[in-house]
């Protein structure tokens, strides 16, 4: 029988590099974005079928009716993916750009998340990725609040429900991927740049299949920031929060 992966987020980026690992995986890919020129491309070198859905994310009607369009074709695997940032203070950004990110990084996956793991709990199989980031283990990040914000949800969330989960002995997983910077269009977007060299998309997409194998609850891609991840836990909330604004607007080059 056939197994599909839906992947949100699959047109650039972790979303597509995650399109490609799964492929050679042994499931064929439900690819979801935007850009359907750029499914289409990707669609194109995937060695397995492919299903496209353009679809803008940030509307709640198109989320809810994405389940429907999956629901006859054995999806064992939910990826959300789909996300963006912007740099700058919560006062000076705009207002109505941050709603649309609470849509796309929150309340989309979180619909999503619901459709499908109601599905995956009465097959009780399946797995569920939420790309956060490691701003959602941070708490807070000044010139990027509502980013973070937004991927400390995503980490709560996910924590909260792989609990539910174990409690009930189910064979579901659930986890939520952390990394930090990644060389993709994210920068691009948000009109910023590293300050940090990130590592690529493949490398990323390749931890988060192998802990997501594992059964791993949060995933941390890079060795240095699983010892960030620990020395967080040392380090007063104020200077960590200092410390993260002061990164987010060198990014933009002291614009702030
Ligand atoms: N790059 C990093 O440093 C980094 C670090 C930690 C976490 N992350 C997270 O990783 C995820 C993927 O980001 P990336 O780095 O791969 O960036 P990216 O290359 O810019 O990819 C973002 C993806 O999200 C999709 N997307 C954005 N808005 C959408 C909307 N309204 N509806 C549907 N799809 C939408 C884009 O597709 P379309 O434009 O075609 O719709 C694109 O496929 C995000 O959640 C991001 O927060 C990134």
């Amino acid at each position: 029988m056939k197994k599909w992966a839906v992947i949100t987020g699959a047109s650039s980026g972790i979303g597509r590099e995650l399109a490609k690992l799964y492929s050679t995986r042994g499931f064929d890919i439900v690819l979801v974005a935007r850009r359907r020129d750029r499914l289409e491309e990707l669609a194109d070198t995937l060695k397995c079928d492919t299903k496209i859905i353009e679809a803008d994310l940030s509307d709640r009607d198109t989320c809810k009716a994405l389940f429907g369009e999956v629901s006859d074709m054995n999806v064992q695997l939910l990826i959300n993916c789909a996300g963006f940032g912007a740099v700058g203070t919560f006062e000076q950004l705009d207002l109505d750009k941050q709603i649309k990110m609470i849509d796309v990084n929150c309340t989309a996956a979180a619909i999503l998340t619901h459709d499908f793991l109601k599905d995956f709990r009465y097959r009780d199989s399946g797995a569920i990725l939420n790309v956060a980031s490691s701003a959602g283990l941070m708490p807070g990040g000044p010139n990027m609040a509502m980013y973070y914000a937004t991927k400390s949800f995503i980490v709560s969330l996910t924590n909260g429900i792989y609990e539910e989960l174990k409690s009930e002995g189910s064979h579901v997983k659930i986890a939520a991927l952390c990394p930090g910077p990644v060389n993709t269009e994210f920068n691009d977007v948000a009109e910023v740049r590293f300050m940090t060299k990130g590592i690529t998309p493949q490398y990323c997409a390749k931890c988060a299949a192998r802990g997501l194998d594992r059964g791993d609850r949060i995933i941390i891609p890079e060795n240095i920031l699983a010892v960030t991840k620990t020395a967080s836990k040392l380090i007063p909330e104020g200077i960590s929060m200092k410390v993260a604004g002061f990164y987010q607007k060198g990014k933009l080059g002291g614009l702030l």
